[in-house]
């Protein structure tokens, strides 16, 4: 079979989050389990573009509205990345630094869409599937089917895969002339609470749509920032398939970011090295528990409760263990984190920035991992943690729920928690010094939460069997 992904995120090209992990590792698995799979995106202006070889493939023009746009299509020359990368560059648009947050971002991700559609039908062979991610190119299967320029695309088969529906990229019904010519008796599927909605749009017109994990499917039904009554209606095509992570990035055995490889044999002395590292780094005392927080600040991964949770921790257990935070978002958070640095010296750190290579250091010499988030349709850093013998502290939701078992029951090795406040948080990390006091425990643990099977191959094979149902 043949799959081309359309994504706005795909690592290691460009990457905001999750999106980017996913997009970059379940092609190479998909091409492993012997399909094609290609991944188009847009060419953002980023280190990766910059240090590689790119060939045109493709060069084209479009309307969008009252206004025209030359696009070019360019391929990586290498494969380097086990699989097809293409990538768009559209005059004035796309060939910029950052992936979001543009006053034009419905612009951007619109033309994107429109000039993935006019390449895909000079296509010779077209490929078996379309898979879009997220609302970003979530209009595709609707173009698809309803645009009259892209007849010849409507038989080929459309899968949406929702890693967060928190964003729908909700548009004026104004700019529904954005899109080229379209049957207007079919508005009412581009329409949602009277705006157009370009996820609640593809939930309507794609195939089949999953999303990242099975726990967050069902929790769309209850709270999916008001789709809930179309996911009800669109039930019979939704499914629940979980993410892997990337073992050719994410292996402690391998990992070229991390000063000392180990793996869940030498795991003690494995961690030990790396978390020196850390603690010669930030100035903290080895001896101490070392928590960390990686991610995006904003208030979804309940950052927000972060600076109270852990300065109360503070007062109530005293200075006897280290925190590290790493991420950036709502600069009020960013700055009520920092304040904790002066407060707490040589047992806090806060790192405003995005930074792959100290997260995979902080990964492989902390001891705990935090994520009390809100909302996590996956969630991959939990399973990052697992990975490298750090124990993960989640709260029961979508996929935190689904890949975290609590050390309390059968078979377990993380710490699990209701509510995104302090009083759960500060309870886990009660738990986690206690837990930390006890080193066979603690090594157990690693070791079982290093053999989890979270690897990319069970879920690749989930989508081609999906692709297959259609
Ligand atoms: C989004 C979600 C996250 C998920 C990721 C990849 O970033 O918030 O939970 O793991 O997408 O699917």
């Amino acid at each position: 079979m043949e799959i081309l992904h359309v994504s706005v995120e795909c690592y290691p090209m460009a990457k905001a989050g999750g999106l980017a992990d996913v997009v970059g590792a379940l092609p190479k698995y998909q091409q492993d389990i012997g399909h094609i799979a290609k991944v188009v995106m847009p060419m953002h202006r980023t280190k990766f573009l910059l240090d590689n070889e790119w060939e045109v493939v493709h060069k084209g023009g479009f309307n969008m509205g009252s206004s025209y746009f030359d696009f070019t299509i360019i391929k990586e020359k290498t494969n380097k990345l086990g699989f097809d990368l293409y990538c768009v560059d559209i005059y004035g648009l796309l060939d910029r630094e950052k992936i979001y947050s543009y006053d034009d971002d419905t612009e951007r991700f619109v033309a994107f869409q429109i000039a993935v559609l006019e390449w895909l039908r000079h296509w010779q062979h077209q490929p078996d599937v379309v898979h879009v991610h997220d609302y970003h190119t979530a209009l595709i299967p609707f173009m698809m089917k309803h645009c009259f320029v892209y007849n010849q695309l409507s038989k080929i088969r459309t899968v949406l895969t929702i890693h967060n529906a928190q964003y729908q990229g909700w548009m004026n019904w104004e700019k529904a002339t954005y899109l080229p010519a379209w049957d207007t008796w079919k508005w009412g599927l581009l329409d949602w609470n009277n705006t157009v909605n370009p996820l609640a749009c593809g939930i309507k017109c794609a195939d089949k749509v999953t999303t990242v994990s099975p726990g967050y499917m069902k929790e769309l039904f209850q709270s999916a920032n008001g789709l809930e009554h179309l996911f009800y209606l669109e039930a019979y095509k939704c499914f629940g398939i979980i993410n892997g992570i990337d073992y050719a990035v994410w292996n402690p055995k391998t990992d070229t970011y991390i000063l000392d490889n180990f793996t869940s044999k030498d795991v003690s002395e494995g961690k030990t090295l790396n978390k020196k590292k850390l603690c010669d780094d930030f100035d903290f005392n080895i001896e101490l528990p070392l928590f960390i927080f990686i991610g995006r600040l904003v208030g979804e991964k309940a950052a927000d409760v972060l600076p109270e949770a852990i300065s109360t921790a503070y007062e109530n257990f005293g200075e006897i263990f280290s925190v590290l935070i790493l991420g950036s978002g709502e600069k009020n958070i960013e700055y009520q984190l920092e304040l904790i640095n002066k407060q707490h010296v040589g047992y806090y750190n806060t790192q405003i920035s995005y930074n792959e290579k100290l997260s995979h250091q902080m990964y492989a010499g902390a001891d705990f991992l935090l994520m009390p988030s809100r909302v996590e349709p996956c969630g991959l850093n939990q399973m990052y943690a697992m990975r490298y013998g750090t124990v993960p502290m989640v709260r029961r939701t979508g996929g935190l729920q689904d890949t975290v078992i609590d050390y309390g029951e059968e078979n377990g090795y993380g710490i699990c928690f209701s509510h995104a406040n302090t009083q759960d948080i500060l309870q886990a990390m009660g738990r986690a010094l206690e837990l930390y006091k006890n080193k066979k425990l603690l090594t157990q643990l690693r070791t079982r939460m290093m053999s989890v099977e979270t690897n990319w191959e069970t879920s690749a094979q989930q989508y081609i069997d999906l692709y297959l149902s259609i």
